[in-house]
């Protein structure tokens, strides 16, 4: 197979860093750039950096923002994979929507000009451009109709990488990932929040009845199909579920399991933005590349605990954050 030299923006991240692994154990040379934004620790960004470095190959870090690069940058490079961004739903709504804009949007209309007609993108979208919506599984062409801030600046990406692949035909594939799981999720997340509380005995606070439902997908089926949709030059939207439809109360009882441990936990109020279900159809992407889902959610489940375990005092250490 031929080696290529791929960025990867949001490289210090939950799924950026895997990411970054996955290129690198495929023999390709990779450079990240993360802006290290204030969202959550940097001590998280800093462990998930120093556990790709221990990876053999070629790889190089930079820390900069998005706007510090210039188009001859971008036409350095075989393929463009741009997953940072300003993330979470629920913190979506307020005065901090400026840098929902400015990281998701602007951002990725920087991206998108300033590579224009030269290299392939993928970049990351979300589940949450669907809203709630009333049939399933969900298909790329439902209507979509976000529900959450965040979900509008998803969508907004998505309408200007139709823009520009209209305008240079360059390849641009949006992934519409579906709460992604697995070691190094991000500390705002539930699964992370459950392990913490599990760690700590501190309470899990569960936003409604727990019955809400999700299509967890384990973070390295999303790598694998990232990079598929890469290698393809595929252009359009395309969903990346995990394959199983599981409620919260459900995951909370795999988690309960794998650690022996019970959950204490405390039923509050529903959160704003927050929908009741998502599930996805993967024909799409399974017609275009082959791609599905190998990791069931039990042993996914399994497998970010024993990380958690393994890494007790960096999940401790955000015990108050958001
Ligand atoms: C996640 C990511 O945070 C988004 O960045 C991503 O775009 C989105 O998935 C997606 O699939 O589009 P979410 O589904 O809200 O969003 O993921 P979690 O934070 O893991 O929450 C899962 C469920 O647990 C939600 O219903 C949430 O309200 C609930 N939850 C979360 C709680 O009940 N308590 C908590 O403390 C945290």
């Amino acid at each position: 197979m031929n080696s290529h030299k791929y960025l990867v923006t949001g490289a210090a991240g939950f799924i950026g860093s895997h990411l970054i692994a996955g290129l690198l154990d495929k023999g390709h040379e990779v450079v990240g750039v993360d802006n290290f934004s204030d969202y959550y620790a940097s001590s998280i960004k800093k462990s998930n950096i120093s556990e790709i470095s221990s990876i053999q190959g070629n790889f190089e870090m930079r820390m900069n923002s998005i706007e510090d690069f210039d188009s001859n940058f971008y036409g350095d490079f075989d393929g463009i994979f741009h997953l940072a961004a300003q993330p979470g739903v629920r913190s979506s709504w307020g005065i901090d929507f400026e840098k929902y804009v400015k990281l998701n949007v602007l951002a990725t209309q920087n991206i998108l000009e300033k590579s224009r007609g030269k290299v392939p993108i993928v970049y990351a979208s979300s589940s949450s451009v669907y809203g709630d919506a009333s049939e399933f599984p969900l298909k790329e062409n439902c209507p979509p109709q976000p529900i959450s801030p965040y979900g509008v600046t998803k969508l907004s990406c998505e309408a200007l990488a139709f823009a520009y692949s209209k305008l240079t035909e360059q390849s641009i594939a949006g992934l519409r990932f579906f709460t992604v799981y697995g070691p190094r999720q991000r500390p705002d997340m539930a699964f992370t929040r459950i392990c913490r509380a599990l760690l700590t005995g501190e309470t899990f606070e569960i936003f409604g009845s727990g019955e809400q439902i999700r299509d967890f997908t384990f973070v390295t089926d999303a790598v694998d199909a990232t990079i598929a949709v890469m290698e393809n030059e595929l252009t359009g939207v395309f969903n990346i579920g995990g394959g199983q439809e599981v409620s919260l109360n459900e995951a909370i009882a795999l988690f309960e399991k794998a650690s022996g441990r019970q959950l204490n936990r405390r039923f509050i109020l529903p959160t704003k933005g927050d929908v009741l279900r998502t599930g996805s159809s993967i024909d799409r992407i399974k017609d275009a590349v082959g791609w599905k889902p190998k990791i069931n959610i039990e042993f996914g489940v399994r497998k970010q605990w024993e990380w958690a375990l393994d890494h007790a005092e960096l999940i401790i250490e955000q015990q108050n954050f958001r």
